[in-house]
C-alpha cells in the first residue's frame, strides 16, 4: 500500500497541489463547496424523512428528494474530487492518520448505502416502512455529520 501512495504523492496533480499556494486555496474552497451542497442537502432530506416517518411532518419526502438529491449527488462529487487531490498532494502522511481512514471508510460506506438505496427505491424514499426509513434517515444524518467533523479534525490531528 506504501507503494501506492508514493506514487500518488509522485504525480503531477499532486506535485501541482503541493507547490500552487492559491491553486490549493481554492481546491480547499471547492471542497468546502461541494460539502456545503451535499450537508446543506442531505440535513434538511433526512429530517424531511424522520419527520415523514413519524407522520409529523408537512413536507412530502418525495418532494423534498427530487429538490434536495441533485445538490447532494453535485456536493459529493466536488467533495470527492477535490479532496482526492488534496489527499494525493500528501497521500502518505494524509492514509497513515486514524481519522482520514476513518472518515474516507464513512464516505465509501455513506455513498454505498444512498446508492443502493436510490437502486432499490428510487424517489419514493420511505417505501421500507417508517421505522426502517427514520434509523436510515437519522443513521444517515449521523454518519454526514461525523464525515464533516472528522474532516475539519484532519487539521488538528496531521
Ligand atoms: C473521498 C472523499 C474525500 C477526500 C479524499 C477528502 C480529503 C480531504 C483532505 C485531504 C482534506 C484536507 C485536510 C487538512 O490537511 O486539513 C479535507 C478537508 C476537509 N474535508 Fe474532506 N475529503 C473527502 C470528502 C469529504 C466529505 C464528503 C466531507 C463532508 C461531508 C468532507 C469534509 C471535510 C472538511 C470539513 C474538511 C476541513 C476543511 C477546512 O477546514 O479547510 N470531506 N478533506
Amino acid at each position: 500500500m506504501d507503494e501506492l501512495w508514493a506514487a500518488l504523492q509522485a504525480s503531477p496533480v499532486a506535485a501541482w497541489a503541493r507547490s500552487a499556494r492559491w491553486g490549493y486555496a481554492a481546491l480547499n474552497g471547492a471542497h468546502i463547496v461541494g460539502i456545503a451542497l451535499l450537508v446543506g442537502a442531505m440535513v434538511p432530506l433526512n429530517l424531511v424523512r424522520i419527520g415523514a416517518a413519524l407522520g409529523v411532518g408537512r413536507i412530502p419526502a418525495e418532494t423534498a428528494a427530487r429538490l434536495l438529491v441533485p445538490f447532494a449527488g453535485a456536493g459529493l462529487v466536488l467533495a470527492v474530487g477535490t479532496g482526492a487531490v488534496m489527499f494525493a498532494a500528501r497521500a502518505g502522511e494524509y492514509a497513515a492518520l486514524g481519522v482520514v481512514q476513518a472518515k474516507l471508510a464513512l464516505v465509501g460506506a455513506g455513498t454505498l448505502i444512498a446508492l443502493a438505496l436510490h437502486a432499490r427505491h428510487g424517489r419514493d424514499m420511505q417505501r421500507a416502512g417508517p421505522r426502517r426509513t427514520a434509523a436510515h434517515a437519522a443513521l444517515s444524518l449521523v454518519m454526514w455529520l461525523t464525515v464533516l467533523g472528522l474532516g475539519r479534525l484532519i487539521a488538528f490531528v496531521g
